[in-house]
């Protein structure tokens, strides 16, 4: 049996009026890579926000790495924030520090390594997203896909169990893109990572994914293979692959 690392059970969210997830259930196991599908505005990007409780629901329970995270408080939620790391949609680095201090940034929140261990573990970790030697420069002086690449080194930092990938390819070129999908191959194979993505990308779904699930009108209309997703799934599902250039 394998191991749920994420669960919803009948969640609910909404923004005043605006009934984002509509009693969605989910569960993802461990060492799984979940692409969550669907329409801009569909609540993706609610959905991971609600995995390590940056959101919380109107109803329903959501457990991850059984923390029941929709009871705890935001200090109760600090541990499990170590276990389950977060690739914002924008990168979202610290403009006024280096590279090498944003990256620095959530190891020290949490440990207290020599800054020979320091230095090389960032150096370790720029050259997983090949970004070797950059340490010394800003955010500003990068371009927007090296921003990405860095916020995905931090991202990595703390060794998580389980990452939250928020379409970590837009506004890549193909090649780096591609870079991308392997490094995600590798923590998936060799680490074991379970993650769950994000992602307009058909062709890194069909590289990462082991499973799809897709978002329409507030539920998940479909769980299954990315291989039954672009040919057998239900049409939303099916038009959605088709627009993206996958075709069976
Ligand atoms: N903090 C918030 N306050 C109010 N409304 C919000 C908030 N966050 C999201 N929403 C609304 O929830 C809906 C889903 O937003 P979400 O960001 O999850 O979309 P998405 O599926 O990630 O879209 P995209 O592919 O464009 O990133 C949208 O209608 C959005 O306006
Ligand atoms: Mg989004």
């Amino acid at each position: 049996m394998m191991e749920n690392v994420v669960l919803f059970d009948r969640v609910s969210k909404a923004f005043g009026a605006k009934e984002v997830l509509r009693g969605v259930d989910l569960s993802v196991g461990r060492g799984e890579t979940v692409a969550i599908l669907g329409a801009s505005g569909s609540g993706k990007t609610v959905s991971l926000k609600l995995v390590n409780g940056l959101l919380r629901p109107e109803a329903g329970r959501i457990e991850t790495l059984g923390y029941h995270v929709s009871d705890l408080t935001e200090r109760e939620l600090l541990p499990l924030r170590v276990k389950v790391s977060y690739l914002f949609q924008g990168g979202a680095l610290f403009d006024s520090m280096t590279v090498f201090e944003n990256i620095a940034f959530p190891i020290l929140e949490h440990t207290e390594p020599s800054s020979e261990a320091l230095r090389s573990r960032i150096a370790a970790l720029l050259g997983l997203v090949r970004l070797e030697g950059i340490e010394a420069l800003y955010p500003s002086e990068l371009s927007g896909g090296m921003r990405k690449r860095v916020a995905l080194a931090r991202a990595l930092a703390l060794e998580p169990e389980i990452i939250l990938y928020d379409e970590p390819t837009t506004g890549l070129d193909p090649v780096t893109g591609l870079a991308i999908a392997e490094l995600m191959r590798e923590l998936h194979s060799s680490l074991h990572v379970t993650s769950i993505v994000v992602t307009h990308d058909i062709p890194l779904v069909l590289r990462v994914a082991t499973r799809v699930v897709f978002l329409h009108e507030g539920r998940f209309v479909y769980s299954g293979t990315v291989k039954q997703a672009a040919t057998e799934s239900p049409e939303p599902v099916r038009r959605f692959f088709e627009a993206g250039g996958a075709h069976a």
